[in-house]
């Protein structure tokens, strides 16, 4: 027996490679962001720099290629995602979270994903906003 060749030891299909890869986050990603500078508690909120040169948009869509398991460009240019404590800067009240999560819903639903995938990424997406929260307010 030889030894197995890298193909025939290849980890399974990432979640990422399952929905699409790269152009399907980033459309989730563009989508939720059209609708975040007009929005009456993240418009404020989001810093007006970041959006007119989209990389508040380009950390969040490198945040979630590395976690569904695409290319890892996200640590690569901002170390360990700590995102608890980068989001202390910011009010993540009820309202936020629940704005946030509004504009993302349809973002996530214009990808086509099949239900359970769609399942699948909207559960993790819930699960980190709860995580997010960082005031009573
Ligand atoms: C719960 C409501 C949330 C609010 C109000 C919120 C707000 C913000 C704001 C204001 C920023 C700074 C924008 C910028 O980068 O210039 C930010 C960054 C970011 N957020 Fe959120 N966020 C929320 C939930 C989430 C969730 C659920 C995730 C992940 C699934 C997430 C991932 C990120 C990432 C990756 C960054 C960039 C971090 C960095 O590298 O600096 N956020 N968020």
């Amino acid at each position: 027996m030889s030894e197995p060749t890298a193909e025939e030891t290849a980890p399974e299909p990432s979640f990422y490679d399952e929905i699409g890869g790269m152009s399907v986050i980033e459309g989730i990603v563009r989508r939720f962001y059209e609708g975040v500078a007009t929005d009456r508690v993240l418009g404020p909120m989001y810093p007006a720099e970041d959006l007119a040169d989209r990389s508040a948009e380009r950390r969040l869509r490198m945040f979630l290629v590395q976690y569904w398991g695409g290319p890892t460009t996200y640590s690569q240019e901002r170390g360990h995602p700590r995102l608890r404590m980068r989001h202390a800067p910011f009010i993540v009240n009820r309202e936020a979270q629940a704005h946030w999560l509004a504009l993302f819903r349809p973002a996530l639903d214009g990808a086509g994903l099949t239900r359970e995938q769609n399942t699948k990424f909207w559960g993790y997406i819930t699960y980190a906003a709860e995580f997010m929260l960082n005031s009573d307010d």
